[in-house]
């Protein structure tokens, strides 16, 4: 059999990972094996175009991997590009980099392990699988028994409707396309039958689920917040979550969901994008500043503990400093947790790039760096509020424990906040494979959504169980707790 060594990359979202993480699942159950980089012959690259930087990131790579294979005489090596560039770039990429024989859309990742495998069978062949399908097309399962994370992802649709005036999502993931509820249910009760405790909906616009053409489509959908009363209903399920939600969206149902059902985590991602309702009519987001306080206030009158994060482009075309004094006022008033800010790029397709008064890069840099500055402070003062609460957490693997001031606390809460922490199992800590002293805490999360060690030897938990801790310290991004009552 010809060889079937792959090795993904995966650029952008959380979707991009999830769906990385299906093709590694089903190219396995295929008899493919995932191997490091040198021993590929396969090499699949999952990409993003949502700003020039990661478009630029994906062609780089691509020259680097050709570059390796002349410096090292491989010849047996083609390359898959997935995802959005690929999208987006089309054929055009295949003309550029020679080694490209497979380029899959992003609908079309659901026969991407197919098309590999008449790829390995037939060296001459090359395949595109760029079309967008008319609804929410589904995967085949690739889940073993017993092998699903405690902390899972669903997706529950695909592409947006939305057209904000920068954005090249709906270019690059097609129209709204709400996958069925009846398949979610499926794969939810199957991830809980295996385990899984805490769930993540996942879609670019989840709170219009069900919405595809605009307005409701007869009784084809539930309304999103049907769908999560339906998820929570599932025994075992502890906790749901969902990404990303747009402000325009959020029903007033949805706002009574978090008022009523606890295990809806009290905290939210909503974009906001820009605290100047000018900048927001230019971006097409159809909300105004004083509608999402209003939402914000909702929230919190519901779920007293509801905390927010978001996402913020500066210097969208036109932003003046007053625009970006009203973003950071905003972000004052709301005291968001966390906030991801980008600085606005043209996107082809995108509507604006017509736009005039594009400001400067070193002034959106500037406005970018004062931005996070403030919300690196927010962020830790936020944390360093919860010290003597209480918590649950979540327990996702073996942590490291925190010893020292959280001034100087800044290495293993970073380094963890971007481990995969559920690649741990029962088995690993049953078999001893993780071994103590370096591992005497725990690590997981919390309702928050917060990383959070807590010290107890590693023999007396087990990943999936639920902790209540006391929070004793704040570090950067984590806590540090003790037990304060029997796991369940
Ligand atoms: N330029 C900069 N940031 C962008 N985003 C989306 N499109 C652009 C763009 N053209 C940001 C938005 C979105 C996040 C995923 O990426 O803030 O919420
Ligand atoms: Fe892009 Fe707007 Fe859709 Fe989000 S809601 S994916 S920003 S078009």
């Amino acid at each position: 059999m010809s060889e079937r060594n792959f090795h993904i990359q995966t650029f952008g979202c959380q979707m991009n990972a999830n769906d990385s993480d299906w093709l590694t699942r089903s190219l396995l159950a295929r008899g493919f094996r995932a191997t490091s980089f040198d021993e590929a012959n396969i090499h699949i690259l999952n990409t993003c175009s949502i700003r020039s930087k990661a478009e630029q990131k994906v062609y780089s790579e691509l020259g680097r991997i050709e570059h390796w294979c002349k410096a090292n005489g491989r010849k047996d090596v083609f390359v898959c590009v997935g995802g959005c560039v690929a999208q987006q770039v089309g054929m055009g990429l295949r003309k550029r980099f020679h080694q490209v024989r497979l380029i899959f859309g992003t609908d079309g990742i659901a026969n991407a392990p197919a098309a590999l495998e008449q790829l390995v069978e037939n060296p001459g062949l090359r395949l595109n699988l760029l079309d967008f399908a008319d609804s929410y097309e589904e995967r085949e399962d690739s889940w073993k028994q017993n092998q699903a994370p405690v902390s899972a992802f669903v997706n529950i649709m695909q592409g947006c409707n939305n057209f904000c005036t920068y954005c090249i999502v709906p270019y690059v993931r097609g129209r709204q396309k709400s996958r069925n509820m009846e398949a979610i249910l499926s794969e939810c009760r199957m991830l809980i039958a295996a385990g899984t405790r805490e769930i993540t909906l996942l879609g670019q616009n989840v709170n219009s689920y069900g919405l595809d053409g605009g307005e409701e489509t007869g009784d084809a959908h539930p309304s999103f917040t049907q769908l999560l009363r339906a998820i929570m209903a599932l025994p075992g399920l502890e906790r749901l979550r969902f990404m990303t939600a747009h402000p325009k969206d959020i029903a007033p149902e949805l706002v009574a969901a978090f008022g009523e059902c606890e295990k809806l985590c009290p905290r939210l991602h909503l974009p906001l994008q820009s605290g100047s309702d000018s900048i927001l009519r230019k971006m097409g987001r159809r909300y105004t500043t004083s509608h999402y306080k209003e939402l914000v206030a909702a929230l919190r009158k519901v779920r007293p503990d509801m905390i927010f994060s978001t996402d913020i482009i500066v210097g969208f075309p036109g932003e003046t400093e007053e625009d970006f004094q009203a973003t950071m006022r905003i972000m004052d008033e709301i005291n968001f947790a966390a906030s991801f800010s980008f600085i606005y790029s043209d996107r082809p397709k995108a509507k604006a790039i017509l736009l005039p008064d594009k400001v400067e890069k070193l002034v959106a840099l500037e406005r970018l760096s004062r931005l996070q500055e403030w919300q690196n402070k927010a962020s830790e003062q936020i944390l360093v509020s919860q010290i003597g609460q209480k918590a649950t957490v979540l327990l996702e693997g073996p942590g490291k424990i925190f010893q020292g001031t959280p001034e100087v606390f800044h290495g293993p809460a970073d380094m963890f906040a971007q481990t995969d922490i559920h690649t741990y199992s029962n088995s690993d800590i049953d078999s001893n494979e993780i071994k103590a002293p370096q591992v005497e805490c725990w690590q997981g999360k919390t309702a928050h959504g917060f990383i959070a060690n807590v010290s107890m030897p590693v023999h007396t938990g087990r990943v999936g169980a639920m902790v209540p801790i006391s929070i004793e310290a704040a570090a950067r991004n984590s806590f540090t707790g003790t037990q304060a009552g029997e796991p369940w």
